[in-house]
């Protein structure tokens, strides 16, 4: 079977109140246009369609993916006249799946559930529709239903009547239809309605006109197949969304202190026995190892964090890895490039970047450590700076194993210090030391005996 998704993404979304194309409105990150063509290619669609109106340019710049076929609806006269712009692009062999830009939740399975009726059913042409019971179903097309209980027609809120309207099951939008049943009936559309548009919702009453049953499929969860037209739906998709990832992850063997109180924006992989304390976000692609402990208030982007290491309150991690029983935190500054062998401990204001540091070594308060290669067991001092940046370049500190760093040193890179070298605390090294030394590079201390403090000046 050649499956094509149609996107409809041409509306303004003007209740947004927004600048931003209602599609490209972000859930969990990513924008809900960005959702739906995920789920495209999930569903392995042959060839993707979205149709474009409002912020047309600002649509596609974003997306930016070559492999999706535009099709600009330039005035918006309806979901049948939109679908009808992509049909020139399908070709006669495929099943539409038709999809909506803005219902971003839907599921793979939900999804695959409704093609594969029509794909069992085997018929020439077929029409399968994606329905939902709600409690409250004001504003949806409502499933009119015959005395055999089969699908006779969809009709929109405003044309019902009011037994029509008492009707709970209404039509998500979402259905999947022969092609060359689409073009036969996407042009007999009529606009005359109490809208002026073309609905697609239409095509049913052809079906069955046509003596094409409707099959069809019900979602079990109305979130599922809600849309995002005003941005306190937005706020009640990403709480929902937010759930389900908290469920999975709970699933899988993490313990969450507070359910609510984890956000999710991308992937996050976490192993057995992982706790992740409250406020965490997790942004890009995050891998947590068996037995990670995740203190409060932590904010991890596109990070590694091996098992058994602990990440403190209030530490941000981006682009790091973090290898075994390292400590990191509270309030420290992973950036990106840094990568901690195991036994690491970053402790309270420290930052690193571009920072290779080795088993068992140390950093433990106040430091900045950028481009930095850092042996085993190296004690780096309160206070320490690697000096990188000379206002133009950058330049890398090297310490190797068994290093010791004092106190409020300020290591001036390029330089390098050997094996277990010592450096007195206070000192700014600006040329290499060699392995064993200590260096010490501080003005000397002079104690002046027999000092008066300032006195009071008498005022006139
Ligand atoms: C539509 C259905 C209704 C269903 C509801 C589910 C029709 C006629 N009605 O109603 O049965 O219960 O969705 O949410 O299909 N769009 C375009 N171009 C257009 C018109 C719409 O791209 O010319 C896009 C919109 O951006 C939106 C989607 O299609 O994403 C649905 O359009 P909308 O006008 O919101 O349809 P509803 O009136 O909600
Ligand atoms: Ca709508």
């Amino acid at each position: 079977m050649t499956l094509e998704v149609v996107v409809l993404a041409a509306g303004q979304g003007s209740r947004m109140r927004s600048a931003l194309p209602k599609v490209l409105h972000p859930i969990a990150g990513k924008s809900m246009l960005g959702h739906v063509l995920d789920l495209a290619k999930a569903i392995a669609s042959n060839k993707t369609h979205v149709v474009i109106g409002h912020g047309a340019e600002q649509v596609k710049q974003t997306i930016a993916d070559t492999a999706i076929q535009w099709a600009l609806q330039s005035e918006q006269k309806g979901t049948g006249h939109a679908v009808a712009q992509a049909l020139p692009a399908i070709s006669d062999q495929a099943q539409v799946l038709i999809l909506y830009g803005d219902v971003p939740l839907i599921t793979a399975e939900t999804l695959m559930q409704l093609i594969t009726i029509n794909t069992e059913k085997a018929a020439a042409e077929q029409l399968a529709l994606l329905t939902v019971e709600l409690a409250n179903p004001a504003g949806y097309g409502r499933i009119v239903r015959n005395s055999d209980n089969r699908v006779v027609a969809i009709v929109e809120h405003k044309e019902a009547s009011v037994e029509q309207l008492k009707i709970n099951e209404v039509n998500t939008g979402i259905m999947c239809v022969s092609a060359t049943a689409l073009k036969r009936w996407l042009p007999a559309l009529s606009a005359n309605n109490v809208q002026g548009e073309y609905y697609l919702t239409d095509i049913i009453a052809m079906a069955v006109n046509d003596g094409i049953a409707i099959n069809v499929a019900k979602a079990d969860e109305p979130m599922e197949v809600q849309g995002a037209n005003t941005r306190l739906q937005l706020e009640q998709l990403e709480r929902f969304y937010q759930r389900r990832y908290a469920e999975q992850l709970m699933l899988a063997g993490a313990s969450l202190a507070d359910a609510s109180r984890i956000d999710v924006r991308g992937s996050l992989i976490t192993g057995s026995d992982v706790f992740i304390d409250i406020n965490c976000v997790f942004e890009g692609e995050v891998i947590i190892g068996d037995g990670v402990r995740i203190g409060p208030n932590c904010h991890i982007t596109n990070s590694n964090i091996a098992s058994k290491a602990e990440i403190k309150a209030n530490s941000v991690l981006e682009g790091a890895v973090v290898g075994e029983d390292c400590s990191i935190g509270p309030f420290a500054r992973l950036r990106p490039g840094t990568v901690l062998a195991a036994d690491v401990k970053i402790g309270n204001f420290v930052e690193t970047k571009k920072a290779n540091i080795g088993i068992g070594s140390k950093v433990s308060h106040l430091s900045y450590i950028g481009d930095a290669e850092i042996g085993c067991n190296v004690n780096v001092g309160a206070g320490t700076i690697t000096c990188n940046y000379d206002g133009v370049n950058k330049y890398k500190t090297t310490l190797a194993d068994d290093v010791f760093v004092g106190s409020n040193t300020a290591l001036v890179a390029p330089v390098t210090v050997g094996k277990a070298a010592t450096i007195g605390a206070g000192s700014v090294i600006t040329g290499n030391i060699a392995e064993g030394e200590l260096a010490v590079a501080r003005g000397k201390q002079r104690n002046i005996s027999g000092w008066q403090r300032p006195k009071k000046l008498a005022r006139d």
